[in-house]
């Protein structure tokens, strides 16, 4: 088999696709480590979905990295499942997608190491999710959370990724990936593609529901976040209770952050521009607004959580499809962990 050097990738196998111009390749992943949010869904979930057509597409399930903090076996086990089968239920297509399981391919972990060799320690010493999470512990924290970027450039890597879609959050992890892929290149020759981060303008960083000031994360307290899964009396409640301010207005601005989120929650979900949202709110007092927004965010989830339900009734189809995912990504993840090995001197 040919490395999948740039120029064999490109090389189209049919005469319709030599007409066809040769789409992007698109890969992005989300971490087990709890039932996804709807910042998850915002920030990436629905925009994986909604391009699914433009880009030539690689999801991945990123188990290795929930365990960079402790987690439970089975929790773990039944997490990976659950997030494969709602990411299928957001309307991942597994006819125009690929969806995988990170430890089904051995792949990562071995470029990972080989990446491991490349990066200076002082560029992690940067990352400002590794400090946030290791907080003041940073000394009992696992080796693998701190060298945790050179793992998600390694799934970035591994397929030649032109476009990874991300939350806020990720941009830096999206950056040190193009500078790990420059310094193996310049040291041992064109090996890898250098990825740009996508990130959307209307809701890449979707804040905590009790605290404006933190971002809405899965591991976060209760009401912080609304999961995927939560059902609608929880969401009326969370949303009620969510923090606000003592002014009236309803209008988009960033010195309230709290007003601010959920204003951003109603953009991002219902699709119209802040001026006709703050018209359609003139007037309106916090109370009603938060009844319009429980309203779209159950809407929006409903269909979801219905698929969702259909889905987890069959438990051998979903991991018939995340094996099947796991085989189709294999060869080329394959392929360019030997092309890393030769160029490091491995093969
Ligand atoms: P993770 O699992 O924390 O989050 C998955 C995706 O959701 C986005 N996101 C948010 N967007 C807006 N507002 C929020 N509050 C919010 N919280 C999360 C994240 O930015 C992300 O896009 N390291 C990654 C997973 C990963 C990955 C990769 C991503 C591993 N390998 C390769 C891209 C490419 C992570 O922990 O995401």
């Amino acid at each position: 088999m040919t490395a999948p050097t740039k120029a064999s990738r490109a090389k189209p196998a049919t005469a319709k696709q030599a007409a066809e111009p040769r789409r992007e390749r698109v890969f992005s992943g989300i971490a087990p480590s709890g039932t996804p949010t709807l910042g998850n869904y915002i920030g990436a979930i629905r925009n994986w979905v909604a391009e699914q057509d433009i880009y030539d597409n690689i999801f991945c399930v990123v188990d290795l990295h929930a365990i960079t903090v402790p987690q439970d076996p089975a929790e773990l086990r039944a997490n990976t499942r659950q997030l494969a089968a709602l990411l299928f239920a957001s309307g991942i297509d597994p006819k125009r997608s690929v969806l995988f399981v990170q430890s089904h391919v051995s792949a990562h972990a071995e470029l990972a190491w080989i990446l491991n060799c490349v990066t200076p320690t002082g560029w992690l010493n940067r990352m400002t999710q590794f400090k946030v999470k290791a907080g003041e512990d940073r000394e009992s924290v696992s080796a693998g959370l701190y060298v945790y970027p050179v793992l998600m450039a390694a799934d970035i890597l591994l397929y030649q990724t032109d476009v990874v879609p991300v939350g806020d959050d990720q941009v830096q992890h999206v950056e040190l990936t193009r500078d790990i892929a420059n310094t193996f290149n310049f040291r041992f020759g064109e090996t890898f593609v250098e990825p740009k981060a996508r990130i959307r303008e209307v809701g890449a960083r979707i804040m905590a529901l009790d605290d404006p000031a933190k971002k809405m994360s899965k591991s976060g307290a209760e009401a912080s976040y609304i999961s995927l899964v939560d059902p609608p009396t929880a969401i009326r409640k969370k949303i009620a209770r969510a923090t606000t301010d003592s002014e009236r207005t309803i209008v988009f601005d960033e010195n309230r952050p709290g007003i601010f989120n959920l204003l951003t929650i109603y953009q991002a979900l219902g699709g119209e521009t802040r001026e006709q949202i703050e018209a359609e709110f003139a007037g309106k007092g916090y109370k009603e607004f938060k009844a319009a927004l429980a309203d779209l965010v159950v809407a929006t989830l409903e269909p979801v959580q219905q698929r969702y339900t259909e889905i987890t009734a069959d438990p051998a189809e979903l991991d018939r499809l995340l094996a099947q995912g796991a085989e189709q990504v294999r060869p080329r993840a394959e392929a360019m962990l030997k092309l890393a090995k030769e160029r490091v001197g491995l093969l």
